[in-house]
């Protein structure tokens, strides 16, 4: 195991921002994890652990350790006539995984397709798109205790998810590394179209291609064909798909914007799900999630360039970097956005890429 120094990290982070780790190291199986977290120079330093960094914004060198796993993996534990039950290495990446369902036919995960990442960020981040939501597959994961080195297993309950929220970017932040994930999916072929926006809807997209009743592999081309034409890959324009998150309103809030914005798409406030204005969901909370991305639209921000920043020219939430941007010119292209959108609906835009 070689521990690497002044490590650069440009590949290694969602805007490709050219910073460098103090400490760097790749580590493949538990118990070398357990060597590193018990070392008396390691164990000192502040840690990151690193998955691909498609979510992680570095606005300067990290001055710790920066732990890039390679745990990859993926077996059925259980399985019956109607569910399939599967362990999966943190490390493994997440399109695979849901490519690897299709191929099986087994449903719960393709309207997920195509977001960046590894396994092991799905539940911290509680990832969510199309339709569908992490929450509902998960089963339960193992991870290390920083601090003992000991393993423990988390069930849902223990998660505590919520929107793009769990446990491990709250309270256990920085206190587990997780190491396997397991998730529960269905052998019926039993599909989620809901998703639907002011200019398309995933059935619009499918009837480009398809014809129903539609598969498992249908549904991850249609959203992968949507995906695309919003967020360009970040591997090539350095970006995190929505900077932001959709920010909670209140009824009245909202009744102000839509006076203003007529036809603004919004959402039940935590789970995603895509229902019609009219339906009862809404009656349950005095709160809802607006899409932040329409009212950014609607002042300006779509498609919007300063410098090497700017934003997609289909999705005003992307902040894409074309190019050299450095951390501080990102931060101040978000920060203008957020002031502005604060100026024009008096609500505060809060990050949902995670900057260190
Ligand atoms: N819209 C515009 N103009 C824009 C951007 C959006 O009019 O410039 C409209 C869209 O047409 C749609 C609505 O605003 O009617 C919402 O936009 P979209 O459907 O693209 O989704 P979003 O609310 O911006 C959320 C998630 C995405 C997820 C999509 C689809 C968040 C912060 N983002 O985006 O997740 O893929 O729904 O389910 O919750 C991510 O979190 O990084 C992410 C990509």
């Amino acid at each position: 195991m070689k521990v690497h120094k002044n490590y650069p990290l440009k590949d290694l982070n969602a805007f490709h921002v050219n910073v460098y780790a103090k400490y760097f190291v790749r580590v493949k199986s538990r118990d070398s994890l357990i060597k590193i977290l018990k070392d008396p120079k390691l164990s000192k330093e502040k840690k990151y652990v690193l998955g691909e960094g498609s979510s992680t914004f570095f606005t300067k060198d990290f001055d710790g350790l920066v732990l890039k796993l390679n745990f990859k993996g993926i077996k059925i534990v259980s399985e019956n006539e109607s569910e399939v039950v599967l362990e999966i290495g943190v490390s493994e990446n997440w399109h695979e995984l849901v490519l690897f369902a299709i191929k099986n036919n087994w449903a719960g995960i393709e309207n997920m397709s195509l977001i960046p990442g590894t396994v092991g960020a799905a539940p911290v981040h509680n990832i969510a798109a199309y339709g569908q939501n992490f929450e509902d597959v998960f089963v339960s994961l193992d991870a290390v205790d920083m601090a003992t080195g000991k393993l423990k297993t988390f069930d849902k309950k223990g998660l505590q998810f919520a929107y793009r929220e769990s446990v491990f970017k709250k309270k256990l932040k920085n206190k587990f590394i997780i190491v396997k994930v397991r998730i529960k999916l269905e052998k019926a072929t039993k599909t989620n179209l809901s998703y639907h926006s002011r200019y398309e809807s995933l059935e619009s997209e499918l009837k480009n291609f398809a014809k129903p009743p539609y598969t498992l592999a249908d549904i991850s081309k249609a959203v992968i064909n949507i995906r695309s034409r919003k967020f360009p890959d970040w591997k090539i324009h350095g970006n995190t798909g929505s900077y932001f998150k959709n920010p909670v309103v209140t009824k009245s809030q909202l009744k102000k914007i839509l006076k203003k914005y007529p036809g603004v798409q919004y959402y039940p406030v935590d789970k995603l799900t895509y229902p019609n204005p009219d339906d009862p969901a809404f009656d349950h909370s005095n709160h809802v999630k607006v899409a932040a991305g329409w009212l950014l639209d609607e002042i300006g921000w779509k498609g919007k360039r300063i410098g090497n920043v700017g934003t997609s020219p289909n999705q005003a939430m992307v902040i894409v970097n074309y190019g050299g941007a450095n951390a501080g010119e990102i931060l101040a292209f978000a920060e203008k956005m957020s002031s502005d959108f604060k100026k024009h609906f008096g609500v505060n835009l809060e990050p949902e890429v995670n900057i260190i």
